[in-house]
């Protein structure tokens, strides 16, 4: 017999029956590759693979025959979690959590089913039970009723799962299932594809939240999740950097709720902890007065966050300036530094200029650009500014400051953080509430005017 094959995109997973350069689909390059299909037997008896005694086909139903979704939620008792979910787990939904390796997603999840006082099935095809325990104990936590099971074919799980009845599964990780009726390797399109679909059926037939552990790399590589968007319910990100202790929990896509919430977590020894509070661990003591420090209030999510930038600026000795960003965009940096040659005569030309965000947090919000000009004025001129101050506003083209989102938010938790004043753009600001948040608002129109400001 004729082994049938047939050539996958490994970023979106299209099907094309030959070989093809670019993805007409996602607009890729060189990203097919050929997988093995064999399929045994029809779809209609895989998806009861796992089910000993068949249930009665469903028909159609109309719209206001059926029960309303039940909105009660299951609380992780994680708020950051809760948070990021929108409000809870859902019954019978299918989350996605992605990240890199090594990121924090075996512990998320190993933490969440300890925390819970019910029935959970933690399935590793990654880890041993002994390493698992391993993990548990550093946790901390208890759960009498959480229950290990180290197996990758996916009928086999969805057999168990069935037998125990638990309240959440939780596999550990998509990359390692495989479903019988594919012949291609674990971790392969086909096989990733064809598991979470059956994980995705099995979720919506028993009304049991199954949580479900993806690998990326660093370029959004093997098998990429973007396949795995489509079919599942909530996709969360957990990103971070490797070497600092805070990760951040981000909704890509939630079919029951916003997808602009964010958790963030610190790893320490003991498993990850909340942070409610993450403004108060971001930003240093003022004790030593050093210049090339400002504070950014800026915005992550829906969540007011305060954010200490830091630049160095000194003469490049050898040869070409350096220009060098940690957690901020590199060109963005150029950018800033073009502006402020430009409009306000500071040469930066002959220096080396570093720039980093504390905390190893990826910016993305760009009312950070403020700050990161006054920090970069400060390095360059060797002043200090005081740490009482923050900085929201978005820096033009032309040196103008900008306006930006939730303004109101920003002064309010700087007041709360016991800030003296924070810098603003003048624009717009007659939008903002004339109400007391316990911190002097100061308005801006262009960088000229902070330079005088702060810098006289
Ligand atoms: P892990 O959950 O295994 O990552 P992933 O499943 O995303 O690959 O966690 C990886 C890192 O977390 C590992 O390098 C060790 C660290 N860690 C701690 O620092 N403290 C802890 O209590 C635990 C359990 C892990
Ligand atoms: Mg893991």
């Amino acid at each position: 017999m004729k082994v049938k094959s047939s050539f996958f995109c490994s970023n979106c997973g299209t099907e094309s029956p030959k070989w093809i350069g670019k993805c007409p689909s996602c607009g890729e390059w060189n990203t097919y590759h050929e997988e093995i299909l064999e399929k045994k037997t029809t779809q209609e008896e895989k998806s009861d693979a796992w089910r000993s005694s068949k249930k009665e086909k469903s028909a159609p139903k109309k719209l206001e025959d059926v029960s309303s979704l039940t909105a009660s939620r299951i609380d992780t008792h994680d708020g950051e979690l809760n948070r990021v979910l929108g409000g809870g787990l859902v019954m019978g939904s299918i989350i996605l959590v992605g990240g890199q390796p090594g990121i924090g997603k075996s512990t998320l999840l190993l933490q969440l089913a300890l925390k819970q006082q019910s029935k959970i099935l933690y399935v590793s095809g990654e880890e041993s039970e002994e390493q698992i325990k391993m993990r548990a104990n550093r946790i901390g936590h208890k759960n009498p009723e959480c229950y290990i099971y180290t197996d990758v074919n996916v009928t086999q799980i969805l057999k168990e799962a069935n037998k125990l009845q638990p309240d959440i599964i939780i596999i550990d990780s998509v990359q390692t299932l495989m479903s019988p009726f594919i012949d291609s390797t674990p971790g392969s399109i086909s096989q990733v594809r064809e598991c979470t679909g059956e994980l995705q059926r099995y979720a919506k037939e028993t009304n049991i939240p199954v949580f479900v552990i993806g690998h990326i790399t660093k370029e959004g590589g093997i098998a990429g999740p973007k396949l795995l968007e489509h079919i599942v319910d909530v996709v969360l990100q957990f990103e971070g950097d490797q070497h600092y202790a805070y990760r951040i929990l981000r909704t890509l896509k939630n079919r029951f709720g916003s997808t602009d919430e964010i958790g963030i977590y610190a790893m320490d020894m003991f498993g990850l902890r909340e942070i409610s509070n993450p403004s108060e661990l971001l930003i240093s003591p003022d004790d030593d007065k050093l210049s090339g420090s400002a504070v950014a209030a800026s915005v992550e999510g829906l969540r007011p966050l305060l954010l200490e930038t830091q630049a160095l600026v000194s003469p490049a000795i050898y040869g070409t300036p350096q220009r060098s960003a940690t957690g901020f965009d590199l060109r963005r940096l150029s950018m800033l530094l073009a502006v402020l040659e430009k409009r306000c005569g500071l040469a930066f030309g002959q220096n080396d200029v570093f720039l980093n965000i504390a905390g190893g947090i990826k910016v993305t919000d760009p009312s950070i650009d403020l700050a990161v000009v006054a920090a970069l004025i400060s390095s360059l001129q060797d002043i200090h500014i005081n740490k009482k101050i923050c900085f929201a506003g978005e820096v033009g083209l032309s040196g103008e400051i900008r306006p930006v989102s939730r303004a109101e938010q920003r002064i309010q938790e700087a007041g709360r953080l016991g800030f003296d004043t924070i810098y603003i753009s003048k624009y717009k600001s007659e939008l903002l509430p004339k109400k007391n948040f316990g911190v002097e608002v100061k308005m801006l129109s262009r960088i000229d005017d902070l330079l005088r400001e702060i810098f006289a």
